[in-house]
């Protein structure tokens, strides 16, 4: 008999095939988020759940999921996951790292390019009819090339942001929990420094830290007043990093030059206020949104789900100790 699996969205074709050509396999039908409700059934007698990172994955669903042998994330972070209810289950966990490190270090650089150069601004006016001819004082922004940036996190995304600064002559700052070794400093250019330096002397930073207890609110109003008035922060790590309330509150009375999220605090909720300012750009958390890239993370996904129904070690389990 094949294994039951769930999978909570639909995902590129690719990996659903892998999926189906072994198991069992229910998707969610809707073209939008599963409910809590829709979710506890469809783990009911299930084997194996494929599951997003909006979808809140605690104790309550794993135990809802009696037969669960394993849980495979189609994300790097595994934030929604509660990983101690799954260790008290047993239940290997699994996310997609790796993948997505290019395409989400593109995107920060894509965000700092939009707000520094104006580039949103500039696009709305212009489709709005309102180009009337060229004028020396329009949408004057900042200058990208030359200037400090500030990376929170070096970690695999962090150190590709790193990478792609060397063509645009950008001094290299970083602050992380762990410091890097010496030969990686060297050869990534990057100079370590407690948070507070980074803030003070940092034009852009940018978050690249997984969502913990330790980065929730990690920066707040106290390191947004740290900031240079000319500065700009970046987010395409997770939201609950920036205490978004205090954010909205700095850049209203102009604390900091502006900022750039792919992430909030309360997806898809915006703090109010947010989407009323003019110095900030928003996407909807889309730093790994290419065909490759997510084509590419549902494949892993897939491969750790399948993986964890034989009973052999997922490729990218992040919590081993259930192994043992
Ligand atoms: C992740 O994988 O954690 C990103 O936020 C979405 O790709």
């Amino acid at each position: 008999m094949k294994p039951k699996v769930f999978v909570t969205r639909k995902l590129p074709e690719k990996a659903l095939e892998i999926i189906r050509a072994e198991c069992e396999m229910e998707i969610n039908p809707y073209d939008r988020k599963i409910t809590r409700e829709e979710l506890i059934e469809g783990v009911k007698n299930k084997d194996g759940l494929l599951c997003l990172l909006t979808d809140k994955i605690d104790e309550k669903i794993i135990e809802s999921g009696k037969n669960l042998r394993i849980i495979a994330n189609y994300a790097v972070g595994y934030d929604n996951i509660d990983v101690n209810a799954a260790n008290k289950r047993k239940i290997p966990v699994t996310n997609t790292p790796g993948v997505l490190t290019d395409t989400t270090a593109d995107m920060a650089w894509a965000l700092i390019f939009t707000i520094v150069r104006r580039v949103t601004e500039a696009d709305k006016f212009t489709k709005a009819g309102k180009y009337k001819g060229w004028g020396p004082m329009m949408f004057l922004g900042g200058d990208v090339y030359g200037k400090t940036l500030g990376i929170i996190g070096l970690g695999r995304i962090g150190k590709a942001v790193a990478k792609r600064a060397k063509g645009f002559d950008i001094k290299l700052l970083y602050f992380d929990a762990f410091r890097a070794d010496e030969k990686v400093e060297k050869e990534m250019n990057v100079e370590f420094t407690d948070l507070e330096t980074l803030l003070k002397k940092s034009d852009f930073i940018s978050i690249h830290v997984p969502l913990l207890p330790s980065t929730h609110h990690l920066i707040g109003k106290k390191e947004l007043s740290m900031m240079k008035k000319t500065a700009y922060l970046i987010n395409n790590s997770r939201g609950p990093v920036i205490d978004e309330k205090a954010l909205v509150k700095a850049l209203r009375e102009k604390k900091i030059a502006g900022a750039a999220l792919d992430v909030f605090e309360n997806e898809p909720e915006l703090s109010p206020g947010l989407a009323d300012l003019e110095n900030v750009v928003l996407t909807p958390h889309i730093s790994s949104a290419s065909i490759e890239t997510r084509t590419k993370m549902a494949i892993m996904a897939a491969e750790n789900l399948l993986a964890g129904l034989k009973g052999i070690r997922p490729p990218n389990i992040v919590n081993p100790e259930v192994l043992e």
